[in-house]
C-alpha cells in the first residue's frame, strides 16, 4: 500500500536573530517502511519525534526534502496539483481536535466532501450521508451541530467525513487524545471495525501505548526524527530493543521498577536453601500457551523453587500474552533444567538480575 524509502523533512530552523544562512532542523531523518494493504499500522513516538510531520507526507500537506513515497505504487512526491488532488480523494484523514465545521450540522460536515468533488447527485450524496451516519452510529444526531455534541461523536463525525469519498487509506493523527479512556475504547472499536468490514489499510500516529495495544498489527517507533524499532506488535512491546520503546513500555504497564522487587530480607528458613536471593527472571508467553498450567508442572518437576513477584496476563490486539516476573532459587543444575523445560515450550526467559 505504502513504500516510504530514505525519506527527509527538514524545516528552516526559526530564530530570532538572523538565522545563518542554510540552518536547518531535520524532522525526519532517513525514514524507511512498508505498509500493507488492509493493516493497522501504528508509529509511536514522544511529542517532538516527527510523527505529526511524518503523517502528513502521507498526502502531501507537507513535502519532503528528500527521499520518496509511493501510495498503490503510484509515487506521491512528483504529482502536480491536480494529481495531489485525485490522491487526497483516495486518502481520509482524522485529526485530535476533529476540526468540524462548526456553523454546519453533523450531515452537512460529512455531506461536504462529497459536495466539493461535484460527482455526485444530490440523491447520491443523501443516500451516502445515511449511510455513513448508520456506520459511525450517529443516525439519531444527523441535525445537530459540533457544539452540541461530545468528544467522541464529535470524532465519529470526523472518521464519517473522512470516509465519505471511500477512500483506500485513513491516516488518523492522534484521533483518541483529546477522548477519555472509555470514548478512546469506542472510538477503537470503531476504527478496528471499519478496518475489518470495509478492509480498509489504517495509519495512525499516537504517544500512548494502549492505542496501539488494542488495535495495531504492526507498530514503528519514532525517536528525533528516526524510525528505531519496528515490527509486530506483540514482539515489539514484549522484547523491546531500543531504549526509548523500553521505557515507553515499562511506564505504560503496570509493572513497577524491577530491582523494587527483589527480596531484600534474609532467606527464608522456612525452605531449608541458604542461597542469600535467587535469579529474577522475566518469563513472557505469547498465544494459547498463555492459560496452560505450565509453571506449576515445572515446580512440581524439580526441586528448583520458583517465587512469583509479580505477573499481568492480557492482550495484544487478538494475541493473548503473559509476563511473570519470578524469583528462582536452586542448584545450577535444578535451575538448568527449569530453564530447558521454558524453553521446550516456547517460554521466553530473561534473566534481569
Ligand atoms: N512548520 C515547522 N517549522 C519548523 N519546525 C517544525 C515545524 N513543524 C514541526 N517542526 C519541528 O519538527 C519536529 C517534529 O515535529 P512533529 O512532527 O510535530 O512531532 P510530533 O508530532 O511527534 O510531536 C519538532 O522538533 C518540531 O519542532
Ligand atoms: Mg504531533
Amino acid at each position: 500500500m505504502i513504500r516510504i524509502e530514505h525519506l527527509h523533512k527538514t524545516y528552516p530552523l526559526e530564530r530570532k536573530a538572523k538565522p545563518a544562512a542554510g540552518t536547518t532542523v531535520a524532522a525526519l531523518a532517513d525514514i524507511n517502511l512498508h505498509i500493507k494493504k488492509g493493516e493497522i499500522f501504528g508509529i509511536i513516538g514522544r511529542s517532538g519525534a516527527g510523527k505529526s510531520t511524518l503523517i502528513r507526507t502521507l498526502n502531501m500537506l507537507e513535502r519532503p526534502s528528500g527521499g520518496k513515497i509511493s501510495i498503490e505504487g503510484e509515487d506521491i512526491t512528483t504529482l502536480d496539483n491536480n494529481g495531489l488532488h485525485r490522491l487526497r480523494q483516495r486518502i481520509g484523514m482524522i485529526f485530535q481536535h476533529f476540526n468540524l465545521l462548526n456553523a454546519k450540522t453533523v450531515a452537512a460536515n460529512i455531506d461536504w466532501p462529497l459536495k466539493i468533488t461535484g460527482k455526485y447527485t444530490q440523491q447520491e450524496r443523501a443516500t451516502r450521508v445515511t449511510e455513513l451516519l448508520d456506520l459511525v452510529g450517529l443516525s439519531e444526531h444527523r441535525d445537530k451541530y459540533p457544539a452540541q455534541l461530545s468528544g467522541g461523536q464529535k470524532q465519529r463525525v470526523g472518521i464519517a467525513r473522512a470516509l465519505a469519498n471511500t477512500p483506500h487509506l485513513l491516516l488518523c493523527d492522534e484521533a483518541t487524545s483529546a477522548l477519555d479512556p472509555e470514548t478512546t475504547q469506542a472510538i477503537l472499536r470503531l476504527l478496528l471495525d471499519i478496518n475489518r468490514k470495509l478492509g480498509l489499510t489504517i495509519v495512525l500516529i499516537t504517544h500512548e501505548m494502549q492505542v496501539i495495544r488494542n488495535i495495531c498489527d504492526r507498530v514503528a517507533v519514532i525517536e528525533a526524527g528516526r524510525i528505531v524499532e519496528a515490527g509486530d506488535v506483540a514482539e515489539v512491546f514484549l522484547h523491546p530493543q531500543h531504549a526509548v520503546t523500553r521505557s515507553m513500555v515499562a511506564e505504560s504497564t503496570p509493572f513497577l521498577a524491577e530491582t523494587a522487587l527483589l527480596p531484600s530480607t534474609q532467606p527464608s528458613t522456612l525452605t531449608g536453601i541458604t542461597q542469600l536471593r535467587g535469579l529474577l527472571v522475566r518469563l513472557t508467553y505469547v498465544g494459547d500457551i498463555t492459560y496452560q498450567p505450565i509453571l506449576s508442572s515445572i515446580a512440581a518437576a524439580t526441586p528448583a523453587l520458583i517465587t512469583i513477584l509479580q505477573g499481568t496476563i492480557a492482550r495484544i490486539k487478538d494475541t493473548p500474552y503473559g509476563q511473570l516476573l519470578v524469583e528462582l532459587r536452586g542448584e545450577p543444575a535444578d535451575v538448568a533444567q527449569v530453564f530447558a523445560t521454558l524453553d521446550q515450550h516456547n517460554i521466553r526467559h530473561e534473566v534481569l538480575a
